[in-house]
């Protein structure tokens, strides 16, 4: 397994404790991400298993979407996902296949206010994850793209409000957060009542990310 991530330092660390290898990329340079991730294909023999996880949110206003914003957003989410798939079914079909994992969003699905370019970045995702199943199906390649709901992870719950936090878990038909994989207090528990209220953006309308 090899960790791929802009924070190079957390990648390591999380690779030590995974039992893997991380190099570090940012995804917004289209040719580092391509030549980083062929180094870390060549550098294991190949690739089984891709997961496309690393992204961006941000809450704006469409009316406040600059051209600058958009780009960043779409280069990181969607345009370094095509690219990373790009690079590991050159590998994988010759191989004889493998998986491409691609995690999206709800968002995708249900859109929603003050994430125009967010949501439009993961519908790209969902629409690349599409073409490549039809086009690479035929070579062993699967691709299946998840729409995860609300996660408490720093883009989850990092960003929000207590407010926005206890209404949108009030949302959930869990009405609990998903939590990564390491144990974490559920947004009732804790979470919830102990965030700072300088955090506290002035939109408490649902959205979807
Ligand atoms: N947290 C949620 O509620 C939620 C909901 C739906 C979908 N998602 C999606 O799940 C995925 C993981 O999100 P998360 O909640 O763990 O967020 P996170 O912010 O905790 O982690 C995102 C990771 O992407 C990396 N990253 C960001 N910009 C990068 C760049 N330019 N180059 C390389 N790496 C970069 C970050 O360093 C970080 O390790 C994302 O694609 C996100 O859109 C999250």
């Amino acid at each position: 397994m090899t960790i791929l991530d802009v924070l190079a330092e957390d990648a390591a660390e999380a690779a030590q404790n995974l039992g893997g290898y991380a190099m570090g990329v940012d995804l917004a340079n289209a040719e580092a991400t391509a030549t980083t991730v062929d180094a870390a294909i060549a550098a294991r023999g190949g690739v089984d298993v891709l997961v496309n996880c690393a992204g961006i949110f941000r809450l704006t206003p469409l009316l406040e979407i600059t051209p600058e914003s958009w780009d960043s957003m779409l280069g990181i989410n969607a345009k370094a996902t095509m690219i990373t798939m790009q690079r590991a079914a050159h590998a994988m079909i010759p191989a004889g296949g493998g998986t491409i994992i691609n995690i999206a969003s709800m968002a995708a699905k249900k859109g929603g206010a003050m994430e125009a370019h967010y949501a439009a970045s993961k519908s790209a995702v969902v629409a690349l994850t599409r073409a490549a199943a039809l086009e690479w199906g035929e070579h062993g390649v699967r691709a299946n793209a998840i729409c995860p709901g609300y996660v408490l992870t720093d883009m989850g719950a990092a960003t929000r409000s207590t407010e926005q936090v206890d209404g949108w878990t009030r949302l959930s038909p869990l009405a609990a957060w998903e939590t990564p994989m390491t144990s974490r207090p559920s947004p009732r528990s804790s979470r919830a009542t102990s965030r700072p209220t300088s955090r506290a953006r002035r939109s408490t309308s649902p959205a979807a990310w």
